[in-house]
């Protein structure tokens, strides 16, 4: 029955930040989608019987590649498949059944923030039996397997329907299509106090995006903890996200923020990406960065049943502010500083080194999963609102003034020519050793190096992961390229700027940090390398 498909490679499929993006008409080139798949499971070992779990975050291709891959998992000997209902699994709900099933893995289709639609993004990305991202040496293999791959494997077999729960066969593989929801809302009702969240009858708007966590939030929100009807809004999975950029950020939910300036806002806010593991976080009147809502989330989080223990440690990439760091500190936990992508934070949390671990990129997750998790982090800021009785607004003024305030934003550069944007890079890091010392009107640069990360539990050694300058007194910036774009480059540059208990905690971000932003350009030569003037965007 297993039929052998000849093929050549590709040379453009080595996985990026998070998996193989790119846009979909890439991928509907022939054997291109297959070729990626293939390689995926050439590289996974001991996959005979094993279970493989699949979804995504339904935008276009993703039913069309969901019966490919199925196909093939049975002709590569997998046990049994597990899908979501509609071709629909959230990233973290992916996590959590990848872990619940005991799979060896699973497929999860996705280009996460990125738009959708016939001329936009698609992409794949594989996680392993700890339902998080495959890590570097994984990934790496795919690769190599990419460049030789010669055949791949499939059944002759009709597809499936996607919208009927139960099991069917595959060229003999049993295909479980599953509710997507169910066993995501279950683990959240663990680790939340539902009750309380219902008993303190607050207001809300969360923004769907038209992306994958519509079905979760209306079964969570509307449906377990009572919030009025309308609460989610653009709560249906769209193909192309109604044309909008699924990312949770002023820019592309500038109305959701509309709503929480406006006279009436309900008491909290909140937004998800297209694949529903970003989470973006408004109070009535005030935004809170991603970076403060991970610090503030784990000096809280001892008060949602889940984490009444304690936390192990805190774990935040990079370019992340420090804001969580002084939160370990004054609990006498480790704080871990890992690069970019949550792949890095699988090994610490594996090992019980880290329960909550976050990133400036909106992203805030714990050990429940093996990915960020936007609702969770919606629903633990719901639980710490409902117990402490007060405002977002209240709970981050009380933050500041007991740890201070880092202020913090990001400036991209989006579509910059990619030699352009490594010739700054390349420029930036012959710099290096010359900086310290150097003066930029009221700043002095303390120290600058090329970030590299040593794992801590099996000695990994990830270089070149973005250049720090550090000033005298807490401020720094660092530069990086993104790893997730699917066209040109983009630079992305990080200002934070510390203001210690005591000091200036009510200033506006953009005053606090001129001074930085000045800085950052003359230290990279932003305005030389790629002509531009001012980021496209400012989150
Ligand atoms: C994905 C990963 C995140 C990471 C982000 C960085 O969303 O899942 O863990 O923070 O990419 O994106 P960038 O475009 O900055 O490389
Ligand atoms: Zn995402």
């Amino acid at each position: 029955m297993i039929r052998t498909v000849a093929t050549t490679p590709y040379t453009d499929q080595k996985p990026g930040t998070s998996g193989l993006r790119k846009k979909a008409t890439v991928f509907q080139q022939p054997n291109y989608a297959e070729n990626f798949v293939q390689a995926v499971f050439d590289v996974v070992e001991d996959k005979a019987g094993a279970t493989l779990v699949i979804g995504g975050d339904g935008r276009f291709l993703n039913r069309e590649v969901i019966q490919v891959a199925i196909r093939m998992a049975a002709a590569n000997g997998f046990g049994r498949v597990v899908v979501g209902r509609g071709g629909i699994l959230s990233t973290p709900a992916a996590s959590h059944m990848i872990r619940k099933r005991g799979a060896i893995g699973g497929l999860i289709l996705s280009a996460s923030h990125n738009p959708g639609g016939p001329t936009e993004d698609f992409g794949i990305k594989y996680n392993i039996a700890n339902g998080g991202p495959a890590p570097e040496k994984v990934t790496n293999g795919i690769l190599a397997r990419t460049l030789d791959i010669d055949r791949w494997l499939t059944v002759d077999a009709d597809d499936i329907d996607l919208d009927a729960d139960g099991v069917v066969e595959v060229g003999g593989m049993p295909v479980e299509v599953v509710d997507p929801v169910g066993d995501y809302a279950a683990l959240m009702e663990t680790l939340f106090d539902f009750d309380a969240i219902r008993a303190a009858r607050l207001t809300m708007a969360f923004d769907a995006m038209s992306a994958v966590t519509g079905p979760y939030a209306t079964e969570i929100l509307e449906g377990r903890l009572g919030f009025a009807k309308g609460t989610v809004r653009n709560g249906t999975p769209l193909p192309d996200f109604g044309g909008h950029h699924p990312d949770p950020n002023l820019v592309h939910a500038h109305e959701l923020y509309e709503t929480m300036m406006a006279a009436d806002a309900p008491d909290f806010g909140a937004a998800s990406d297209g694949d529903g593991d970003r989470n973006l976080i408004i109070g009535r009147h005030r935004f809170v960065t991603p970076s403060d809502s991970l610090a503030m989330l784990a000096a809280n989080a001892h008060l949602a049943k889940g984490y009444t223990g304690g936390l192990k440690g805190i774990a935040r990439s990079m370019p992340t502010s420090a804001a969580a760091d002084r939160v370990a500190e004054a609990l006498g936990i480790p704080a871990f500083e890992t690069p970019t992508g949550w792949k890095f934070f699988g090994n610490l949390l594996d090992a019980g080194m880290a329960t909550i671990c976050g990133e400036e990129s909106a992203g805030t997750g714990s050990d429940h999963v093996r990915e960020k998790d936007g609702l969770w982090a919606v629903l633990l800021w719901l639980n710490i609102l409902a117990v402490r009785g007060e405002s977002v607004d209240a709970i981050a003024r009380d933050h500041w003034a007991k740890y201070g305030r880092n202020y913090y934003a990001r400036h991209d550069y989006e579509g910059v020519e990619s030699d352009k944007a490594d010739a700054l890079m390349a420029a930036l890091r012959g710099s290096l050793a010359t900086l310290p010392g150097t003066r930029f009107g009221d700043l002095v640069v303390e120290a600058a190096d090329d970030f590299a990360y040593t794992d801590p539990t099996d000695g990994s050694v990830s270089r070149n992961q973005g250049v720090r300058v550090l000033f005298e007194g807490g401020s720094r910036v660092v530069f990086r390229l993104s790893g997730t774009g699917t066209s040109g480059a983009t630079l992305r540059v990080y200002l934070e700027r510390y203001e210690p208990a005591g000091g200036d905690l009510d200033r506006e971000t953009g005053d606090m940090l001129a001074d930085i932003v000045a800085a950052a350009d003359a230290i990279a030569g932003i305005v030389e390398h790629t002509g531009r003037t001012a980021p496209d965007v400012v989150t």
